[in-house]
């Protein structure tokens, strides 16, 4: 595998190996199972497969929380390199070789980025639709793979990739869990002990919450889910929505459902001081 941080010599290596588009990885780092996961598949799938690793500034919208994001570039690379080929590449840029001037783009995405977390975190996904553009126009990827586990943002791309980038084919990969079911994050190392040992509770109750749907409204299925999770000392919720898939539209009622339709229940909390985000999917029969 090689490992470069600047576009030049990326586009270099394309000319050297002769191969080009790339199967494509986008992460910042930190990286565990779930990032491994989407990696494995892309040399499955690709003849060539770049990963980067990048802490994109323009995404956080609490200083604190950019500060604080763990960077592991040396176990990052070590996790990497029994996995990736001789030709497949790590990109690791500086923030000046991806931002040489501030990037003033501003996104639109209608209802996608203005629902869940596009209420809680403003800006956020303009700063992901930054990052990742700058990305594929560097990369240039024939395909690029996203966890589910951001399903928002999986969103998102889709329809970034639909309005600016048609040749680059989106590949949505499955949430990969700790064994209790907490859905794998760069975060979770920051959870104490205590707050740890019950996370499994925010799977359990989304897979309650899927099942409730056959009997009970969004709308009830709600407070059962904001009152078990706040029942779990120092957490506390920040939103459950049940969401159309593609259009992100909440609903409420199951009247606003189709049985031919898919939806995911989406949910964002804090445990302690560290926010948490999963998801699963919903259907009416
Ligand atoms: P990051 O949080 O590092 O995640 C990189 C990719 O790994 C994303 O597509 C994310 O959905 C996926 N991922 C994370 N945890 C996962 C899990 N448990 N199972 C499966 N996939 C998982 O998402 C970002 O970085 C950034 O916003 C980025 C797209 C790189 C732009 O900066």
């Amino acid at each position: 595998m090689k490992v470069f941080s600047t576009a030049a010599e990326v586009n270099e290596h394309y000319s050297n190996c002769g191969l080009m588009n790339p199967g494509f990885v986008p992460t910042m780092g930190a990286l565990h199972e779930g990032h491994l996961s989407l990696a494995e598949t892309a040399v499955r799938e690709c003849r060539m497969v770049a990963v980067s690793i990048f802490v994109n500034p323009t995404q956080f919208n609490d200083p604190e929380d950019l500060r604080k994001y763990p960077r592991t570039l040396d176990a990052d690379l070590q996790m990497l390199s029994p996995l990736l080929r001789e030709d497949d590449l790590v990109f690791t840029p500086t923030v000046g070789e991806m931002y040489p001037e501030p990037d003033n783009r501003v996104f639109d995405f209608g209802n996608l980025d203005k629902v869940m977390e596009g209420i809680h975190r403003q800006g956020h996904f303009n700063g992901v639709a930054q990052v990742v553009s700058r990305l594929f126009d560097i990369i240039k990827p024939s395909r690029a793979f996203f966890g589910q586990k951001d399903y928002q943002q999986l969103t998102i791309i889709r329809e970034l990739a639909r309005r600016y980038y048609p040749g680059t084919e989106i590949v949505s990969c499955p949430i990969i869990r700790e064994s209790d079911g907490l859905a794998m994050s760069s975060r979770n190392r920051r959870l104490l002990p205590s707050h740890r040992e019950r996370a499994g509770e925010i799977f359990r109750t989304l897979v309650a919450a899927a099942a409730m749907i056959k009997d009970y409204d969004p709308v009830e299925i709600k407070e059962f889910v904001i009152d078990r999770i706040n029942m779990i000392p120092d957490y506390r919720i920040e939103y459950f929505e049940i969401v159309e898939d593609g259009t992100l539209a909440p609903v409420s009622s199951r009247k606003e459902m189709s049985p031919d339709r898919l939806y995911y229940a989406c949910i964002a909390l804090f445990a302690g001081g560290v926010r948490l985000i999963d998801n699963i999917e919903v259907r009416l029969r």
